[in-house]
């Protein structure tokens, strides 16, 4: 049997939660902004550097574009669930209401990587930043505490830092309000567009020479020499090439992660139905357009080769331009950028524990909340979780997991969108996915090719982290789940005589 909560008890438990009676005040611009808010970070700051020298090269715009393609079609399938069961929980919910408890255990879980995970990566880069800026005013911080042991380093002590204070400032309940993220939003685009107008002039044509470097594996299959499996499995894969555009896709898809914040924001929509989708395509074609324009002038600062292992890539490339002086701006406007990206991660990682817990999937204390109604117990676990990562792992091992893990997290929701239109067809859907089946198909293609061209390793640990959830859902989970307990008791009391 599958046990499902059904979308009537979602929407009546947000009710009763106070969620379903959120105005509808969002515009499609408005919904634009919120995307673009929770989108732009460390993705585009740091990670295009690093998919450039070590995947695509130059092409590294091509493989912004691969990822905005597959953004956009689970965006639209994310859009349609969220419109109808419009609660805290995002995908985690939504599965629960069509594919059962499994799924959504397996869901929230991977969710983990997501939310968490990604906040540890924009930590790690905000470090670098960070540092970049002390060291305007002639303040070094050692290299040791900027670098985890993988990286000859000990740990990342700024990452930590910052990792603490956002989740103290969640504890004490901030309610980002829109003036705040529309600032932001203003902030990051004028980087983006800063960079992009002061770098042109100094592109220096001969580092987009050649725009997509040769992989030698490539040739070797192409003259029949390699079979594709063998390369498949290879290091050629990856390494620059048509298969590096690709690998360099998996990772620049972090830089798209965040639009799901305007699926989440459609009961405040005022008009789902035509705002959904202007606020998720509009704010993934502006952030696309953007990104091709930035990875453009930033590799035509530089040599690609120059921002291997380099996660703060603009300082260096900025520097080759006359404008030096506007360094401190740029990284300053940088470091703000991230703050919201974090807090938005912080936040969306407690809402989906704290969702979990009162299922029964988790133990109670996840849901307990302060006497300024935040979790704040899962708050404190998550900012010991998120710093270990943070101030450890490399920032481009954490942008795999959490690219890996989220790609697994759209294919489930797109399938989702397939599954309840046969399942519960007569569902109201304020807004509906174009198209159904052939876009959340297509999702799931394009979302599984993206995960396949990520390294393997990226597979282990994702394989590694869902075996320890599987271990954690048979011995609690399933046992508390409230939803089997309510079904138990209910059998118990109907066959009574
Ligand atoms: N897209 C967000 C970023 O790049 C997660 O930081």
């Amino acid at each position: 049997m599958l046990f499902k909560k059904s979308i009537a008890t979602l929407v009546n438990e947000a009710q009763e939660s106070g969620e379903g009676t959120l105005k509808r005040t969002l515009s499609s611009g408005g919904l634009v902004a919120l995307g673009v808010g929770a989108i732009v970070g460390a993705g585009l700051f740091s990670l295009t550097g690093i998919a450039a020298a070590e995947n695509a090269g130059p092409a590294v715009t091509l493989s912004f574009v691969i990822a905005a393609i597959g953004c956009a079609l689970a965006g639209l399938c994310y859009a349609e669930f969220a419109a109808m069961i419009p609660v805290a929980g995002s995908a985690y919910t939504y599965s629960y209401a069509t594919m059962g408890e499994a799924v959504a255990w397996i869901i929230g879980w991977d969710l983990v990587l997501e939310y968490a995970l990604g906040a540890a990566t924009v930590a790690s880069s905000w470090s670098q930043y960070f540092n970049e800026f002390l060291q305007e005013f002639n303040i070094n911080i050692p290299p040791e505490f900027l670098h985890g042991p993988w990286e000859g380093g000990i740990v990342n002590l700024p990452a930590i830092f910052i990792v603490c204070l956002l989740s103290l400032l969640l504890i004490r309940g901030t309610q980002e309000s829109s003036l705040v993220n529309n600032i932001l939003v203003v902030v990051k685009v004028a980087v983006v567009l800063i960079f992009v107008a002061l770098g042109w002039s100094f592109i220096n044509p001969a580092n987009h020479e050649p725009f997509i470097p040769a992989n030698e594996g490539e040739e070797l299959v192409k003259a029949g020499k390699l079979g594709f499996f063998d390369f498949f499995t290879s290091d050629y894969f990856g390494a620059y090439g048509i298969s590096g555009i690709m690998r360099g896709a998996g990772v620049v898809f972090f830089a798209f992660i965040g639009f799901d914040a305007v699926s989440t924001a459609a009961q405040e929509a005022k008009n789902p139905q035509k705002g959904m989708p202007i606020g998720i395509i509009g704010s993934l074609v502006i952030c696309t357009v953007l990104y091709m324009l930035f990875s453009f002038v930033l590799t035509g600062l530089a040599n690609y080769t120059t921002f291997a292992g380099d996660a703060k890539p603009v300082a260096t490339a900025f520097s080759r331009t006359g404008y030096t002086f506007l360094n401190t701006a740029l990284i300053v406007a940088i470091l703000t950028g991230y703050t919201s990206v974090m807090l938005v991660m912080l936040l969306g990682q407690s809402r989906v524990f704290y969702t979990m817990s009162k299922d029964g999937l988790l133990p109670k204390f996840f849901s307990d909340l302060s006497k300024r109604q935040t979790p704040w117990k899962t708050n404190l676990i998550f900012m010991v979780f998120v710093s270990l990562f943070a101030g450890l792992v490399p920032v481009a091992d954490l942008g795999h997991m959490v690219s890996i893990g989220t790609l697994f997290a759209f294919c489930l929701v797109c399938i989702g969108v397939i599954v309840l239109r046969k399942t519960n067809p007569l569902a109201v859907r304020p807004f509906r996915t174009p198209f159904v089946p052939v876009v959340p198909i297509l999702g799931v293609i394009v979302c599984i090719a993206l995960m396949a061209s990520l390294p393997i390793e990226s597979w282990e640990r994702l394989a590694i982290w869902m075996v320890i959830g599987m271990v954690i859902y048979f011995l609690y989970g399933k046992r508390h789940s409230k939803i089997r307990i309510d079904v138990k008791s209910h059998n118990e009391n109907t066959t009574e005589p």
